[in-house]
């Protein structure tokens, strides 16, 4: 069994700070220990000294990522905080949007985005909105992302999506795909994913009527949490709705916010930079 000495756990925790925003203080050394000791067991690896110097040169972008993902977690399913998506639905009737463009910024496997396409193609069919949506997904990791653009997914996952929805959007699988279902084309046509580090400066990728950046700010120090809330709500149409994970408070920021509903804003004006 390897041990993590307190300068090599340093420079990791330096590297993923420096690197993806992901802050982890002392206390947290138990936790990515073991969660990076599989990894070196498994590429049989004399110690973390070693993995530091694969994770930290250049020649292996793939086993950063692996990294990455072994110390973030990607933990998500559909319809997750169902308030939001009503406050969207609400809001959508209200301003009697046409056509709309939503940001999902942490997407994980896309379960987010496609619980939102769920939901406009529902509006659609019912003319309450137009044809023209469009949904984006971003995420650091690119392992989650492969999986969103294929948009297959365990059952389970959907546990909360209606059986109506179930069956006008997902194509069950059979035989060794049992269990499993497919996101039909009537909104995957709609929905793509691109890989995006919320701790980089971020190019014109908007405007957006609708971002959600849920469940990943846990991961971030408070300066990097405002600078991240900041960046991406540069990206925001003023009058945009913004949803963040309700567990995950009020994040000051410089545009003005009104709150909603917990974890739900509507963005009030530009921010002063
Ligand atoms: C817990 S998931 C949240 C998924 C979804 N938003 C939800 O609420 O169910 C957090 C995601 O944030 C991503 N993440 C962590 N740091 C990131 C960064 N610097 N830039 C972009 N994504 C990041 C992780 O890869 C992970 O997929």
């Amino acid at each position: 069994m390897h041990t993590l000495g307190d300068d090599t756990y340093r420079k990791i925790t330096a590297l993923m700070y420096d690197t993806v925003g992901l802050s982890f203080n002392d206390s947290k050394k138990a936790l990515v220990s073991s969660r990076l000791a599989m990894r070196l067991q498994r590429l049989g690896m004399d110690g973390f000294e070693d993995y530091f110097d694969l994770i930290a040169g250049d020649h292996d972008e793939g086993e950063f990522q692996m990294a990455v993902d072994l110390l973030t977690t990607n933990e998500t399913y559909f319809f997750r905080e169902p308030r939001h998506f009503e406050v969207l639905e609400e809001e959508i009737v209200r301003t009697r949007r046409q056509s709309l463009s939503v940001w999902s910024a942490a997407s994980s496997f896309g379960d987010e985005a496609y619980s939102t396409a769920m939901l406009l193609g529902d509006m659609q069919l019912q003319g309450r909105i137009g044809g023209e949506w469009s949904i984006l997904g971003t995420d650091i990791s690119d392992r989650v992302l492969r999986s969103a653009s294929e948009a297959v997914y365990p059952i389970e996952r959907l546990r909360h999506v209606t059986p109506e929805r179930l069956k006008r959007y997902c194509l069950r699988g059979e035989g060794e795909a049992e269990g499993f279902v497919q996101m039909s084309e009537r909104i995957t046509q709609h929905v793509r994913f691109g890989q995006l580090n919320l701790c980089c400066p971020i190019e014109d990728i908007g405007p957006f009527d609708v971002v959600f950046l849920r469940n990943v700010l846990i991961y971030f120090d408070n300066e990097t949490k405002r600078e991240v809330v900041d960046r991406v709500l540069t990206q925001l149409r003023v009058g945009g709705l913004f949803f963040i994970g309700t567990a995950e408070g009020r994040v000051p920021c410089e545009a003005p916010l009104q709150s909603l509903a917990p974890g739900a804003f509507r963005k009030l004006a530009d921010g002063g930079r």
